[in-house]
């Protein structure tokens, strides 16, 4: 059978939930950044409990989300990630209705990557008039050692999206395989018969996004 984009039949992957946490991750990413680059740090502590809200989502998603929103969907042996790195090369896009095994790791790597960033940032401290919420609750020697990290860990950050859209490209142009549509409409183009996403109930996703904020909120107003 050929694989011309005729053949192939638009298939529910992604989500709602999925798509509107990647592209707020992104706002919010860049929004943080903004904010710390401007010492509008009242913005910055807001829109860093945003991230960390989206993130613990994110990962309470992984276990009951949709069938391709799952860490068990994406996470592979070695061996399928040797087998899927040997096909890169190939100009033929590999087809993976969800990630694909190093997308998959670079998923989980950017997930705690930001975790790792929101963390640190609520024990953190300027020296002069901020300080994270969390602060008070450790010592003024260990908070500058997490404002360390989370300034260091901006730019594995920052790296990791680079490594991210760099890949994204590297399919766009390299292997004519646009992912990004799929991002925002949900529907990859696949052969047909792929099993379509089985979808996890978009109300079992608002109470999650509650709970993660209500959480946030608790743990930044004790
Ligand atoms: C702040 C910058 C970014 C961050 C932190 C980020 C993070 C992520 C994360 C965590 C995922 C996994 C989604 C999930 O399963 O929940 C993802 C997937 C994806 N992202 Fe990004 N992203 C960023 C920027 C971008 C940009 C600028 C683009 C477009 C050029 C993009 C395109 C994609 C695509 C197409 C996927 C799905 C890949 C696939 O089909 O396996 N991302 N991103």
């Amino acid at each position: 059978m050929s694989d011309t984009s005729a053949d192939k039949v638009a298939t529910p992957v992604w989500d709602l939930p999925v798509r509107l946490f990647h592209w707020l991750l992104v706002l919010l990413i860049g929004f943080s950044w903004l904010s710390g680059e401007m010492e509008w740090m009242d913005w910055h502590f807001y829109s860093g409990y945003a991230v960390l809200a989206l993130i613990l989502f994110r990962i309470l998603w992984g276990f009951v989300g949709s069938t391709h929103a799952r860490f068990g969907d994406f996470l592979y042996g070695p061996g399928a990630v040797i087998g899927y790195i040997r096909t890169l090369p190939s100009r033929t896009a590999a087809k993976f209705a969800g990630h694909n095994p190093l997308g998959g790791i670079s998923v989980v790597l950017i997930l705690l990557c930001v975790l790792l960033q929101t963390g640190t940032g609520l024990f953190s401290n300027d020296d002069i008039l901020y300080e994270g919420p969390l602060y008070k609750h450790v010592t003024k020697e260990l908070s500058d050692w997490l404002t360390t990290i989370h300034k260091y860990n901006f730019n594995i950050l920052l790296a990791l999206i680079g490594v991210h859209v760099a890949a994204v490209l590297y399919y766009l142009l390299y292997k004519s395989e646009n992912l990004i549509k799929p991002m925002f409409t949900g529907r990859k183009q696949l052969p047909p018969g792929t099993v379509p996403a089985k979808m996890a109930s978009a109300w079992l996703a608002l109470v999650l996004i509650a709970a993660c904020a209500v959480m946030v909120w608790f743990v930044v107003t004790r």
